[in-house]
């Protein structure tokens, strides 16, 4: 039988985190010929991921610029995708999640007639405005989408209420697969300043915080809220790898310079960022990723934001809402640092997410789809 031409499509570093070890585990199908396409929506923190899970992509559309607005990332991806598409002629193209590099590639594969696969499904807040621009090119790509992989029963939920029952498969998040690869026991960080943290006796709070809706006040609040946490608690020690955004990299540095006990360093690489997941005390993050990464590895979460498409964590009791209020946001680690029972209430591992068999399951259900297969993968059951 002749092999269906799958190609995978992603621009941002969590986009690659989710889909390299996808598109490896299409590569290994001999009945699927995969292709990559990279938009490079980032570039140094795309490349970074693409070079720990050794993936070479086939196509680079190279479109980043500094300060790139919302039209033209999607411009750009659009018409780049068209030499693509032509030249390839897929059978299908795969997307994952919610960027702009999301939206455009499924956009131009529609524009292509070419069947779509969503993964990372179904996630909604029901505000449009938040997060922004993801909630709608979620929704977007889910009225686009053929093939449905959602990483948890709640998502599946989110498309019945939409109407979409067909093409929809329950998959855990790739991420938990990821994730799977990377942490080890005795783990080398290329920085010396995180060998060298006390893990045991300091309390490492992991930090990240990249949104466009946090972009100004909120973003404000947060960092000052950052800065008082360290001054108020000698034993906090505050890793914060700041994303390249030349916005973010702005705040952060504005707020949070010249303190000796705020580190703020480059971007890490996608494995040496789960290795310090997994040995700090804990995340404080407006991240999608680090949502669905720390409950893994028991970390306490306390989100900087004022909703999350991410219920599950919340539910299971490893992650809370801090919102984007200074005072909030202070008051709420202040608690986990100092309410040892508030904070053992929060730091057991839990895995709602995946089960690091979503890669598996998604290239599945693709040769089922297409007749290679006889079997349905098994649904993620969640545990
Ligand atoms: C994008 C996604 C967001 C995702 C985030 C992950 C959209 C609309 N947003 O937001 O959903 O959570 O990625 O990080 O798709 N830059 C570099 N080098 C890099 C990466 C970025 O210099 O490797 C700088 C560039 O100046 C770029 C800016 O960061 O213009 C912002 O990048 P962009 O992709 O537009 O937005 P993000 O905030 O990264
Ligand atoms: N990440 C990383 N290095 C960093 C910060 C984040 O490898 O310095 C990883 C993180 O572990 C997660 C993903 O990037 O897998 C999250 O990406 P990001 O926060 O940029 O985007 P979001 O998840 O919010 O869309």
């Amino acid at each position: 039988m002749k092999p269906v031409t799958v190609m995978t499509i992603f621009g941002t570093r969590p986009e690659a985190i989710k889909m390299a070890p996808l598109a490896l585990e299409l590569q290994k199908r001999s009945n699927i010929r995969a292709l990559c396409c990279v938009t490079a929506q980032h570039r140094e923190m795309l490349d970074s991921v693409l070079e720990i899970f050794k993936l070479k992509p086939d196509y680079d559309l190279n479109i980043m610029q500094p300060r790139q607005t919302l039209s033209t990332i999607t411009s750009k991806c659009l018409l780049g995708m068209d030499d693509v598409l032509n030249e390839a002629k897929p059978d299908l193209v795969l997307v994952h999640g919610d960027t702009s590099t999301t939206f455009a590639g499924a956009l131009a594969a529609f524009y292509h007639q070419i069947p779509v696969g969503h993964v990372e499904a179904g996630l909604r807040t029901y505000d449009k405005w938040s997060p922004f621009p993801e909630e709608m090119n979620r929704k977007m790509v889910g009225a686009i989408a053929d093939l449905h992989f959602c990483p948890t029963v709640a998502n599946e939920k989110n498309l019945q209420r939409e109407n979409i029952t067909q093409g929809v498969f329950l998959t855990g998040n790739t991420v938990i697969d990821a994730l799977q690869t990377t942490v080890v026991k005795d783990f080398t960080f290329a920085e010396d300043i995180l060998n060298n943290l006390d893990y045991q006796n300091r309390k490492v709070i992991l930090v990240t915080c990249h949104r466009r809706e946090n972009y100004g006040q909120p973003m404000t609040n947060i960092m000052t809220a950052l800065r008082r946490i360290a001054d108020a608690f000698p034993e906090v020690e505050l890793v914060y790898p700041v994303h390249l955004s030349p916005v973010v990299q702005e705040a952060a540095h504005k707020y949070l310079d010249n303190h000796p006990r705020i580190h703020l360093i480059a971007p890490l690489a996608v494995d040496e960022m789960h290795n310090l997941m997994a040995r700090c005390h804990l995340v404080m993050t407006d991240s999608g990723g680090l949502q669905e990464e720390a409950p893994a590895l028991g970390k306490p979460v306390l989100v900087l934001r004022k909703e999350t498409e991410r219920p599950e964590a919340v539910e299971a009791g490893t992650v809370k809402l801090a919102g984007v209020e200074e005072e909030v946001i202070f008051s709420m680690a202040s608690e986990l640092l100092t309410n040892p029972q508030a904070y053992q209430a929060m730091a057991h591992a839990v895995n709602p997410y995946g089960d690091g068999q979503a890669c598996r399951r998604i290239a599945d259900a693709i040769e089922w789809h297409f007749g290679l297969r006889s079997e349905a993968p098994d649904p993620f059951t969640g545990r």
